[in-house]
């Protein structure tokens, strides 16, 4: 059972983003609280994808909504993303990440699989930003975030923001 009150966005490097989250078992009232509390938190910090993983919930899940809209939120739970295509390099950003962005490498194009509320499988293919949020946010449940996919020297341009995350991060464990 989560508690879905006690949902708050993680930040780097708390453990729980840093590890591979587990299928969601049964669709139940619990998870439509969960599903529910995090588009509030991600259209209240106007971010286009939010995973289980981003509000402390080891669970496959996240949601997506490219213009930061409720209408064109989506959830998928326990998807698969397969990515193709040629490789891009644009500018990211991750509430998870907070001051930092950056290019990260990612496929023009993917297909998703996934488990919507109502228990239906359903596909989709997306490209440019639609497949770049949906690897993004496959990350995320797979334990990774920008900070695994950044090159050496981006990671040496936000040492001093990293640095910072980790000190807010060691204070808040206190
Ligand atoms: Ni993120």
């Amino acid at each position: 059972m989560i508690d879905v009150e006690k949902c708050r966005i993680t930040h780097y490097p708390a453990e729980v983003l840093g590890k591979e989250a587990l299928p969601v078992e049964k669709i139940d009232d619990n998870i439509r609280r969960l599903v529910e509390k995090m588009t509030e938190i991600m259209l209240k910090n106007k971010g286009v994808g939010l995973a289980g993983p981003q509000v402390g919930v080891p669970l496959r899940i996240f949601i997506i909504s490219l213009d930061s809209s409720r209408e064109c939120a989506r959830v998928y739970i326990n998807p698969t993303v397969t990515p193709a295509g040629e490789l891009d390099a644009i500018d990211e950003g991750c509430l998870s990440v907070p001051g930092v962005r950056t290019k990260i490498r990612r496929y023009k194009k993917c297909t998703v699989t996934a488990t919507d509320l109502d228990g239906n499988e359903f596909s989709e293919e997306g490209e440019g930003l639609h497949a770049r949020v949906l690897q993004h946010e496959y990350d995320h449940i797979n334990g990774l975030t920008i900070v695994n996919r950044m090159g050496s020297t981006a990671r040496i341009a936000h040492r001093k923001q990293l640095k910072k995350l980790k000190e807010n991060h060691k204070k808040d464990a206190k």
